[in-house]
């Protein structure tokens, strides 16, 4: 190429990036490799291949975990974990601050055995993955050192089994292990079958450190390994993959009392206004989509572009796409690396090839001849229920779609079982900040795409997931109340067969859409006093019950757009209320309960309604200090319609306690009262209907825990289900919450104290809201 020509074309020359550290690395370790078992390297035992893909070599000989390694492993994990949590915070922030500084001493190694493990370019794993890997310990490093005064009140979970993908391989071993050590748990990680290099220098770069042997534990293998660690005795499962496997996960671990965080997969939302600076927004989308081929759970994946700048817009797109470098990721020149492996190729070949809709532009890039390839791909002109627009690809293929009004363009973008990420891109702040609210996502990018960082929690809603990794919202899936458990005990209802305690019967009936409502089954059960007396006949709530509430609760949704201030007045006029008929109800709970503490119970649900009147305007956000010029406004949002099973123990008290957070962060309810006392729940309605609640923000509805908890966990229009009954139905609503893998927080077996301090707080809080957050960089 002439001199005159390389200035024409302004085209690089290639500035290959050596690989020899890296394959000496591997090399010097047989190029075959063990487990990570308790500070050492196992024996090799049946292996398999890792290859790169960019080339086909062969890169070393990996060993498939058996049930044994994995036994081992979380035996090792459980035994290190006391004496890991007794260094205190600022002991293990010591190790933390050492793997940091080690992560960098051994970046460029780091870098380059990524991308020849995963075929991603060089410029993207130097710059980009191992960076972040490195923030992630400094800034966890410093969660530690802090722990014992920020986080007084909680304590570690206990051993951790984390399930990673292969698209930023070290990148989310970061994400887990950081938080789970640095909070005083110890791990098991299972990095994917495909991508377990880096995962295992890490693992030499443990124990070069001197990190105490059992705090971080390596398996690899397949999916069936996965599947172990899953179910081995750990205390919290941390995924992140696919949704289908995710599914498989929370079906596994259902009922077994562990913690589960999924970050699962997406079909981020790309707005592009006709405001936007569109050579910035065509810039963004090569981050947004080429970025890592393509394999990023939160890759902007659907364009929606406004409808009078298509064409123009797509041109540009096209032109860019065509400027493309594809090739050899160890090139410093490539932008478009290779995909993880040809069975990834063929899962994209597949997709695209069955789609008939649309026009299909390829970049015209020159592409390699060999190794695991995937032309930059643009699907223009589809509509939104398109396949190709609904599902994930997982590759650089970018599909797109036209909108007229900004309401229109939210339509689309929510327009999906997804809700990871979206990007907004327009010159109007107000317009983007007025949009990013109303966006189903956990993450929002204005102007912007792929932004992220150790201080700024991450991950989805809908089927993309739940539990946030990074920041202070990622911490509490690492931690736990730090109280003592208290086991269930089942709580029977009264026997009786006494008259009735009034002449005039009194028909408890249901709540639904601000009316009382007879069951729709028309069935009705006796209430029994303690002294045998018939206290009256309470509704027998059905699946069509449920339904209509959920209904009733989607329609009250406009509670989430009140503000704090108003919400805070109506919860305090509900603690009035309640305190003028306070000695009818204390009244009631004896009679039923027996007990005769009713007063205490009915000051302490007074209180509490004033709890968390006062807290509707406080539990605030944060904005985080990310290192970009711009914000991450972390925003706490509600989680939307929530069915709660309330305690069975504390008839009044335990319903306002569910109630009192959820109403307070702006979510509408579906409320099970407690079984064997449900009429403190009937007669609560007489308190709601005095108040000033709007008509569907709490529902009401009495019967059997057991019978209609699957209904609600299954129900696709419900975001969360909780659970404080005293028959325990964790198992069941786990499981049953596949579905819409909808968040759920159930009591496994233990009670709290709903008298006392474990009855009320931000444990409460956090589980009524949801973090969004939303990055604004600014500056010209
Ligand atoms: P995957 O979800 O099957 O694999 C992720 C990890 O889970 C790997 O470590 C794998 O070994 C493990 N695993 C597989 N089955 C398991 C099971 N039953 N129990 C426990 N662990 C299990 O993802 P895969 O097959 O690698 O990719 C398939 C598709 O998943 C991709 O085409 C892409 O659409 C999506 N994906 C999404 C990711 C995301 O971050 N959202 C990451 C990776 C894949």
């Amino acid at each position: 190429m002439s001199v005159k020509e390389i200035f024409e074309t302004m085209s690089y020359g290639p500035a290959p990036e050596s690989a020899a550290e890296a394959l000496a690395w591997l090399v010097d370790n047989g190029s075959s490799f063990g487990h990570f078992i308790n500070g050492a390297f196992t024996e090799v035992g049946d292996t398999f291949e890792t290859r790169n893909p960019a080339t086909g070599e062969v890169l070393a000989e990996l060993t498939q975990a058996t049930q044994a390694d994995v036994d081992a492993a979380v035996d090792a994990a459980r035994a290190a974990q006391p004496k890991w949590e007794a260094l205190g915070g600022a002991g293990r922030a010591r190790y933390m601050y050492a793997l940091a500084r080690a992560l960098q001493k051994h970046g460029r190694l780091l870098a380059v055995l990524e991308t020849l493990d995963n075929g991603k370019p060089i410029r993207e794993s130097r710059d980009i993955d191992i960076p972040l890997v490195q923030r992630h310990f400094y800034h966890h490093a410093g969660h530690a050192q802090l722990m014992d005064k920020t986080m007084a009140d909680r304590a570690p979970v206990g051993v951790c089994g984390h399930v990673i993908p292969w698209n930023f391989p070290l990148l989310m071993l970061a994400w887990k292990v950081a938080p789970a050590i640095a909070m005083g748990n110890t791990v098991v990680l299972k990095p994917a079958e495909y991508t377990s290099l880096t995962a295992l220098c890490f693992a030499d770069i443990c124990r070069q450190i001197g990190l105490p042997a059992g705090v971080v534990n390596i398996v690899t293998g397949d999916g069936a390994v996965g599947e172990m660690v899953v179910n081995a005795d750990v205390d919290k499962v941390a995924f992140t993959g696919s949704t289908s496997v995710g599914r498989k996960i929370r079906e596994a671990t259902a009922g077994a009392g562990k913690g589960l965080t999924l970050e699962l997969g997406g079909k981020s939302a790309y707005i592009v206004f006709e405001d936007a600076d569109l050579d910035s927004a065509v810039e963004g989308l090569v981050d947004a989509i080429w970025f890592n081929q393509g394999q990023v759970c939160c890759a902007g994946s659907r364009l929606i572009v406004q409808e009078g700048i298509a064409d123009d817009f797509h041109a540009r797109l096209r032109a860019r796409m065509d400027r493309l470098r594809v090739g050899n990721p160890l090139d410093k020149c490539i932008d478009v690396g290779a995909i993880v492996d040809h069975v990834q190729v063929e899962t994209i070949t597949k997709l695209v090839g069955s789609n008939t809709s649309g026009d299909l532009y390829r970049s015209a890039a020159e592409m390699p001849t060999e190794g695991c390839y995937y032309p930059p791909t643009l699907i223009t002109g589809l509509s939104p229920a398109d396949t190709l627009m609904q599902e994930e690809i997982f590759g650089p293929v970018l599909v797109s779609t036209t909108f007229r009004l900004p309401s229109e363009a939210v339509q689309i973008a929510n327009n999906t079982r997804y809700g990871l990420a979206a990007s907004v891109w327009t010159e109007n702040i107000n317009r983007a900040l007025d949009l990013a609210p109303q966006l189903a996502a956990g993450v929002v990018w204005v102007n912007g795409t792929n932004l992220f960082d150790a201080a700024a929690g991450f991950g989805g809603v809908r089927e993309s997931g739940f539990g946030r990794e990074g920041g202070w919202e990622g911490l509490s899936a690492y931690t736990r109340p730090n109280r003592e458990p208290r086991e269930l005990a089942k709580v029977e209802p009264k026997e009786g067969d006494g008259l009735p305690v009034d002449a005039i019967d009194r028909t408890a009936k249901l709540y639904i859409g601000g009316k009382q409502a007879r069951p729709d089954g028309g069935y009705s059960q006796p209430v029994w006093q303690a002294d045998g007396a018939l206290a009256g006949l309470v509704s027998i709530a059905s699946r069509k019950d449920i339904r209509n509430a959920v209904e009733a609760a989607h329609g009250a949704k406009g509670w989430a757009k009140t503000t704090g201030h108003l919400r805070a007045q109506i919860l305090f006029y509900l603690g009035e209320n309640l305190s003028a008929r306070a000695y009818e109800f204390a009244e009631r709970i004896d009679a039923l309960t027996g007990r005769g503490d009713g007063t205490a119970e009915v000051k302490a649900a007074i209180n509490r309604l004033f709890t968390y009147a006062a807290w509707a305007d406080k539990y605030d956000g944060r904005v985080h200090g990310v290192p970009i010029k711009g914000v991450a406004m972390a925003m706490n949002e509600p989680v939307g319609v929530v069915g709660a099973i309330c305690p069975d123990e504390r008839p009044l008290l335990g319903l306002v306690s569910v109630m009192a957070p959820l109403m307070a962060m702006g979510n509408t309810s579906v409320l099970m009262a407690s079984e064997p006392y449900p009429l403190l729940a009937t007669d609560f309605i007489q308190v709601l209907e005095t108040s000033d609640v709007p008509a569907g923000v709490v529902n009401i509805l009495t019967g059997c825990h057991g019978d209609l908890a699957n209904t609600m966990a299954q129900h696709m229009d419900m975001d969360a289900v909780w659970s404080f009954s005293s028959s325990d139905l964790s198992g069941q609503i786990e499981a049953a919450s596949t579905t819409n893998l909808k968040r759920t927080w159930v009591n496994n077996a233990l009670s709290r104290d709903w008298m006392g301090e474990d009855g009320e707080g931000t444990e409460f809080l956090e589980s009524a809201t949801r973090v969004k957050n939303i990055w604004v960089p600014y500056g010209e």
